[in-house]
């Protein structure tokens, strides 16, 4: 029997023997009373429904007949396969998948792990002609590896609007991807309205790489994002990137500046160049005003300072404007991320951090040493890994990639596959590793079709390397796997690069 072409791969599928259940007309899915349960059914009964041809109903009771769907919750981690040495944090994820040829269990002890069998259901669905689609009897017990897998999209240097995001939230979640992390202001534009700081976006909305044209979400987008996403079991986290990357924020606010005069626009592609300062009586009321804003805008647990590539700055004024900002989102009740140069001011001269309050620290320039990351993990605080020559999707696949950019090198599909999160910072203890997270920077990615092409494949290969156990992973049968996944990148209309190192 073939292996289902589910990514990331499954902790444990086996395929039984029997005919496939048949999903078609009169398909019905049982779910309920909780409303995560029902929601999920809704979503599922839509999709479903689009894809036969026929409304799908969604009932609350199982008179045990065939034909049906099953969403169920459980309080019984047993029921889930879960072993009791299970991370708590990976346990909503956590599902069991049963497929017969009379009906489909899906079994979850919260409503993201029925959201996460759903997309295996439906990952190992095959079109049988006539509208219909079936399933082949299977058995499977599944659950994440790192509690974050996720996605950085910068809409800073070029602009992705809501339905664009919604896209990009619909391809994450097929792969079971579960935090957006939005990349919102940079020195080219600023993406986010904030109510106390209108002129953020009404002067620095409008620019963008290139003299493209920019744009930016309104809070009401930004809800419709966040609740997009939600329904899909995904967090957003958005990122202010203080205290550099931040000539959108002096172009529109001038009390920002030594002179007082705001800046020109930038519509460059340098970095490091532009900074707040921390002595000038407006900077700390701007860091309160936009963090407070943003984190109350923000249901989610974290907001992102940044906090990269700050080149005109001494250590000392550095360490303090980190600071101010990370008690501004401590005191609206969120935990801070920010990228790995934060940990230079969380570790001074390899004092201990202060550990009072929980911090992410994103490692992503390798090029750098990884002492004070991984000082500060010692510390207490946790890693997310982005090791730029791996996850950087922005760069290009080879030398002849029409776009993308290439200083950590090129990233065929393989590189992306191949390599251990563990592995990256050896001194850093296991348990402080949260996951793995993609990025992708949009100097030279005007477009949708861009974005798309530049994620895919390589967005399913980083997706498996964050869910996947690392004995379940494997080049070939990813390699192997991927092709299946075609069809439905092309049905939802995204372009995707057709690598050399696959058998399509
Ligand atoms: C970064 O790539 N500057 C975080």
């Amino acid at each position: 029997m073939t292996e289902i072409p589910v990514i990331p791969a499954p902790l444990e599928a086996e395929r039984r023997p029997g005919e496939p259940f048949v999903i078609g007309p009169g398909l019905r899915i049982v779910a309920g009373p909780e409303p995560d349960a029902v929601s999920t059914a809704i979503l599922v009964a839509g999709r479903v429904g689009e894809a036969v041809g026929t409304p799908v109903a969604v009932v609350e009771e199982d008179d045990g007949s065939a034909g049906v769907i099953v969403l169920r919750l459980t309080a019984d981690r047993t029921d889930v396969g879960l072993p009791a040495d299970v991370d708590p944090r990976l346990a909503d994820e956590a599902y069991r998948l049963e497929v017969s040829t009379e009906r489909v269990v899906v079994t979850a002890l919260a409503g993201a792990g029925l959201f996460r069998g759903v997309i295996t259901l439906q990952q190992s669905s095959r079109p049988s002609g006539g509208g219909l689609y079936e399933v082949p009897p299977v058995h499977v017990v599944d659950h994440p590896r790192f509690s974050w897998r996720g996605l950085s999209v910068d809409l800073a240097r070029h602009f992705f609007d809501l339905e664009q995001l919604r896209s990009v939230v619909d391809l994450m979640a097929s792969y079971k991807l579960n935090v957006l992390h939005l990349h919102l202001t940079d020195d080219q534009g600023w993406r986010l309205e904030i109510p106390s700081r209108p002129e953020l976006t009404a002067v620095s909305g409008t620019t963008a790489v290139g003299g493209d044209p920019g744009g930016w979400l309104t809070g009401q987008d930004y809800a419709a994002i966040v609740t997009h996403a939600a329904s899909r079991f995904i967090t957003v986290v958005p990122e202010i990137d203080i205290p550099g990357h931040v000539n959108a924020a002096l172009h529109a606010y001038g009390e920002l500046t030594p002179s007082g005069e705001p800046t020109r626009e930038y519509t460059g592609t340098d970095v490091g160049f532009s900074r707040l300062h921390v002595d000038l009586p407006g900077t700390a009321p701007f860091l309160r005003d936009v963090l407070g804003d943003v984190a109350a805008m923000t249901p989610g647990a974290h907001v992102h300072i940044g906090g990269d590539e700050v080149l005109t700055m001494d250590a000392e004024e550095y360490r303090r404007l980190v600071h101010l900002a990370m008690a501004e989102v401590d005191a609206a009740g969120k935990v801070v991320v920010g990228w790995q140069e934060v940990a230079t001011a969380l570790v001074p001269d390899g004092a201990p951090a202060d550990a009072a309050a929980p911090v992410v620290v994103q490692y992503w320039d390798e090029r750098e040493g990884a002492d004070d990351v991984t000082r500060a993990a010692l510390a207490g605080a946790d890693v997310l890994l982005s090791p730029a020559s791996k996850v950087y999707l922005d760069m290009r696949y080879d030398a002849s990639t029409p776009l993308g950019l290439d200083w950590a090198g090129h990233i065929e599909v393989r590189d992306s596959y191949e390599w251990e999160p563990l592995d990256v910072l050896p001194g850093v203890p296991r348990e402080r590793v949260v996951g793995v997270e993609a990025a992708v920077w949009t100097e030279t990615i005007r477009t949708s079709d861009d974005l798309f092409f530049l994620l895919l494949p390589r967005l399913a290969a980083v997706a498996e390397v964050a869910w996947s156990a690392p004995g379940r992973r494997g080049w070939e049968s990813f390699a192997a796997r991927v092709p299946a996944h075609v069809p439905r990148w092309e049905t939802a209309g995204l372009v995707w690069y057709r690598s050399p190192q696959i058998d399509w």
